[in-house]
């Protein structure tokens, strides 16, 4: 076989995306090729499909019409949801001349902007998966696609090879209503055509190996096998309502797919943040600890969120200052839950943040807005807020890509909106305690707390906050209280495979502090306690706890 010039001989025939039309011309068939069709043209070239049911029948027809014959075809939609690499066969010169008009004139060449699709698959059982007899001639695939058209099937994937099977055809499919499945099956049965079902919509089958889906999709799959349908719901319409927050999606699932273990911990962590969605509002609730007094005058008490995470609130006099401020999405239910314990939001004075992750800075934007109070975190909590990735900065910078567009979603899905004018805290140095330097200080009332700054095993910017004369220690996604959450909450913060490969920036970093800060506390312990006193840590998940109880 050799290449030559398609018709006009000038070479300049060009597909779509830039690619010429590769023509090459076949050898006479022998006497014995005889039976089946012969051809003396092979075209070779890309096209673009739109994905849209009728798309895959509009455009058999037109290689139909022009007497073509495909031996080759290729389209799956997870790769690229409009281009279709095709091989067709043609008696002659001419009828090449005239399939390359008629697909010109159809307009199969001239769409060359990718559109977001209207459809979004996100219920299995819509999709039908079959292999499929076709006769090896000119029409066959035409006149099956139209019957696909007819019950607006969209074809999602195609392989059809004749060098592999020329009567024989894999096609995946989706109707907007699952019940279409079964007509066109009966349809398909009626008009004779022999077949094998590959898969048929069930939810055993792990969405990732389904093939012609996008990744965005096979991400929704997931979700829906953890969360109820109404929050998948509304998590779908916000990613459709914003080009963005899709491609995000997109991005996401795909390095998901590329860091597999860590990417199914990101996927989990996501799926339940996404749940504070539908728990934020009439179904908002909280579990309230404390209050504790320092020594009279001053309350700690404790709030924990729908899905898990704490922030804790002092009250001096009519002073008020949070350590973390919760989600973002709960907002409003945060200063109702402030007003209801008989205090006034609008007296926050300071909120001190342990680092920036959404679920424990996401709602200090709005205390801000709102209240002009004052929001107070590492300086390296910057970089990972103008990058909008918890991993900006990192030294060790693996797994850039996924926590970047996870930062993105989880800013998106749980309405995150960080201080506009933070102010950092000191890191000039003041000593040290166990392996962590004290960085700054603050007083809450007659409370004094040094703030220590983590060795960078969770995120960046990250730091804790230690009153040393009532052995209080404020760790947020350290020394969590796992025990102490109900099955609900351990389920939203995933907790058990988060601590296991967790989304943390170094795993070894985050032991060794694990172990360092655990130290700390029981050696404060055993020196408050010579004086009838004890050290309690607070943690960002669970209940707070004394420092020498096991867990
Ligand atoms: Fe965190
Ligand atoms: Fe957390």
């Amino acid at each position: 076989m050799r290449p030559i010039d398609p018709p006009g001989g000038t070479g300049t025939h060009r597909s779509p995306d830039e690619a010429p039309i590769r023509v090459y011309r076949l050898a006479s068939p022998t006497a014995a090729d005889q039976e089946g069709p012969s051809a003396a043209i092979l075209a070779k070239f890309r096209v673009y499909l739109p994905d849209r049911p009728g798309s895959l029948a509009s455009f058999a027809t037109t290689i139909a019409r022009a007497e073509g014959n495909i031996s080759f075809f290729h389209y799956d939609r997870s790769i690229h949801s409009s281009r279709v690499a095709v091989e067709v066969q043609l008696d002659d010169e001419p009828r090449l001349e005239k399939l390359l008009d008629t697909l010109k004139k159809n307009q199969f060449q001239i769409m060359q902007q990718e559109t977001q699709d209207d459809v979004l698959v996100t219920a299995v059982e819509s999709i039908l998966d079959i292999k499929v007899r076709l006769a090896n001639r000119p029409g066959t695939l035409a006149a099956f696609a139209r019957l696909l058209s007819d019950h607006e099937a969209n074809v999602i994937y195609m392989l059809y090879d004749e060098d592999i099977d020329p009567e024989s055809a894999h096609i995946a499919m989706v109707t907007k209503d699952p019940r279409e499945i079964d007509r066109l099956l009966q349809a398909i049965n009626e008009q004779g055509y022999h077949y094998r079902v590959v898969y048929r919509g069930s939810d055993e089958q792990e969405a990732s190996t389904i093939i012609g889906l996008k990744m965005v999709e096979k991400f929704f799959l997931r979700l829906k096998k953890l969360l109820p349908a109404s929050d998948i719901a509304e998590i779908k319409s916000l990613v459709e309502s914003s080009r963005d927050l899709y491609q995000d999606l997109v991005h996401f699932a795909t390095e998901a797919g590329n860091n597999l273990e860590a990417g199914d911990v990101f996927e989990t962590v996501l799926t339940f943040a996404s749940r504070s969605r539908s728990r934020a509002g009439n179904t908002f609730s909280a579990t309230i600890m404390g209050p504790l007094r320092f020594p009279d005058r001053v309350a700690l008490w404790g709030f924990r969120l729908p899905t898990s995470e704490n922030f804790y609130l002092f009250q001096d006099k009519d002073d008020l200052t949070l350590i973390d401020a919760g989600r973002g999405i709960y907002y409003t239910d945060i200063k109702n839950l402030i007003k209801k314990q008989g205090m006034d939001p609008s007296r926050l004075r300071q909120i001190y943040i342990t680092h920036p992750d959404t679920d424990h800075a996401g709602a200090s934007g709005y205390f801000e807005k709102e209240f002009g109070t004052q929001v107070i975190m590492h300086p390296g909590s910057a970089d990972v807020i103008a990058h909008m990735n918890r991993a900006a900065g990192a030294t060790h910078p693996g797994l850039l890509n996924l926590n970047k567009y996870y930062t993105r979603l989880s800013i998106r899905f749980t309405e995150c909106l960080f201080p506009s004018q933070p102010r950092y805290f000191s890191t000039a140095g003041a000593g040290s305690r166990g392996p962590f330097s004290v960085i700054d200080q603050f007083s809450i009332g007659p409370l004094r707390f040094d703030v220590l700054e983590s060795l960078g095993g969770h995120t960046p910017g990250m730091v804790f906050f230690l009153n040393q004369e009532f052995g209080l220690l404020f760790t947020s996604d350290f020394l969590l209280n796992v025990p102490s959450l109900t099955a609900e909450e351990k389920e939203h913060l995933g907790i058990y495979r988060y601590l296991l490969t967790n989304p943390n920036r170094d795993s070894r970093v985050y032991k060794d502090e694990t172990a360092a800060l655990k130290t700390m506390m029981l050696d404060l312990d055993r020196v408050l306690k010579s004086r009838g006193g004890h050290a309690t840590i607070f943690p960002g998940h669970g209940a707070y706890y004394a420092a020498d109880m096991k867990l």
